[in-house]
């Protein structure tokens, strides 16, 4: 992987240098082994499992550039208590850092207190914890994404596909009637996506009719059954279908194809995440966008913190926002340029 090779380098560097200038001073007590702790909310969410499984390679980067790397997962299958119990596990197994994919980002409390306890620091990802919660201890990090920004691109995706196509407006009447299918509530990238998507949408001059809306946190088979009844709610009105992330638009893409619709009859899908079935997805033409979220990119930058905050090196190097987040920027992907992020980050 493109970088795995350069954190690698740059890791190499950081041990390689404190070392040496260390010689002859005053020994600095440097953890050779780095145990790193996963806690995710819930593996069989499509991009919490693809993210992981990019951590895991990129510590195996970290690991050929000269550390002991070890990586324990913990699955929360949706429960905080689990969570809470899973994290106290790992730092009783001698974790020395930990990344945690909290099950409810408002209730990081109990998390915050073991490890800080123990002197572990955290790496919060993907599920954002509120501000005040992040000011508890100054070894907490986040890495994840702007929702903003993410909305916005699904918004101007729209935009370009109906200025490319205006069959998109089925029935003529000068406005897209649309749905939203939403993550889960309170989720910081549920709601922000949806409002900038439509905003992103109204700015440019878009005339919109909102028809319905269903929650499907995150799932595609949820999404599935939440789209059944929105079609037969709205039976052939349904000109737009905006998800807040790819499974929930291959769900919807789903309940169509139960129906037997033809693919003329069919309304335009978008998603989010740019999935390995979200980009499958939009090769065949069934997505007619989506964003990429750089999980590559996001699982580099924790490993790097993960390896910053163990040994205490290389942390100055590291570009946060706020002295704890880092944000990985979201990319646009159509038909045109998908197979690019095929190979991301490799
Ligand atoms: C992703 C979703 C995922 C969620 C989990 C979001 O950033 O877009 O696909 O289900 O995070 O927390
Ligand atoms: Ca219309």
């Amino acid at each position: 992987m493109r970088i795995g090779k350069y954190l690698a380098a740059g890791i190499a560097f950081c041990i390689v240098v404190p070392l040496l200038s260390a010689c002859g001073r005053q020994q600095v007590d440097v953890p050779e082994k780095i145990q790193v702790g996963v806690a995710a909310y819930n593996q069989s969410d499509t991009f919490i499992g693809e993210l992981v499984s990019c951590l895991k390679q990129q510590l195996e980067g970290v690991g050929e550039s000269g550390y002991e790397v070890t990586m324990m997962v913990r699955d929360a299958a949706g429960s905080q208590r689990t969570q809470d119990d899973q994290v106290k596990e790992l730092i009783d197994l001698g974790c020395n850092v930990l990344c945690v994919n909290l099950v409810d980002r408002a209730d990081p409390s109990e998390i915050i207190d073991l490890a800080r306890s123990s002197n572990v620091p955290i790496i919060f990802f993907n599920r954002e914890p509120v501000a005040e919660d992040m000011m508890q201890w100054d070894r907490l990090y986040y890495v994840g994404a702007d929702a903003r920004q993410s909305g916005e691109m699904q918004g101007e995706l729209v935009v370009d596909a109906i200025q490319a196509d205006e069959a998109m407006d089925r029935n003529r009447d000068g406005k897209i009637q649309y749905v939203v299918l939403e993550g889960e509530l309170g989720h910081q990238d549920a709601v922000i996506r949806t409002e900038s998507a439509v905003e992103a949408l109204k700015g440019h001059g878009v005339e919109l009719e909102k028809l319905g809306f269903g929650t499907a946190n995150w799932d595609r088979a949820q999404a599935q059954n939440r789209m059944q009844q929105l079609i037969s709610q709205y039976p052939n009105q349904i000109e737009l279908v905006i998800a807040n992330n790819d499974a929930m638009a291959l769900g919807a893409i789903d309940a169509y194809g139960k129906l037997n619709y033809t693919e003329s009859a069919l309304p335009v899908f978008f998603g989010i995440d740019g999935t390995g079935a979200g980009l499958e997805a939009v090769i065949d033409g069934q997505l007619s966008g989506t964003v990429y979220n750089d999980k590559e990119g996001q699982a580099a930058a924790m490993a790097g913190l993960a390896v910053a905050a163990v040994t205490g090196t290389g942390m100055d190097k590291i570009e946060f926002e706020n002295e704890k987040y880092i944000f990985l920027p979201y990319h646009k992907v159509t038909q045109g340029n998908v197979r690019d992020f095929l190979y991301w980050g490799k």
